[in-house]
């Protein structure tokens, strides 16, 4: 059984590179995985080829995109578990996203 077996992932620039690698290698140990990308036809291409997955287009900057990415997984698999971000952003909006502030209260902070 792997270790992830039941479990939910999303990993972001998995249409490519680290991103895809992770992407695959959870698959493996059983988690169902949200492949998001900016690049939607990157994001299909190995969503295609994993058994459990669906593609996301997400712009990690923008922060709607990102609720719609997290509502895909708990549309398609019921929840989430695992959140692995392999694209890079300014920190100021991980803490706004991750503290629930809004992006323009993360700024002036
Ligand atoms: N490859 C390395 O050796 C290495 C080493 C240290 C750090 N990094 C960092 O790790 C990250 C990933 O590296 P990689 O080699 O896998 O790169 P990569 O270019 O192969 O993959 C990055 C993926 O992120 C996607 N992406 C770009 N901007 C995005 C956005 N705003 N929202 C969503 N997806 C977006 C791209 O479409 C691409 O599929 C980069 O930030 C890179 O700087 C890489």
């Amino acid at each position: 059984m792997g270790r992830l077996e039941g479990k939910v992932a999303i990993v972001t620039g998995a249409g490519s590179g680290i991103g895809e690698s992770t992407a695959r290698l959870m698959a493996r140990e059983g988690a169902s995985v949200v492949v998001a990308d900016i690049n939607r036809s990157a994001a299909e291409r190995v969503a295609g080829e994993l058994p459990s997955a669906v593609a996301a287009e997400v712009d990690v900057s923008d922060e709607p995109s990102v609720v719609r990415m997290v509502e895909t997984a708990v549309a398609s698999f019921g929840g989430l578990d695992v959140l692995h971000n392999m694209t890079w952003t300014s920190p100021s909006l991980i803490l706004g996203f991750s503290t629930g502030l809004s992006r323009s209260t993360s700024r002036a902070s």
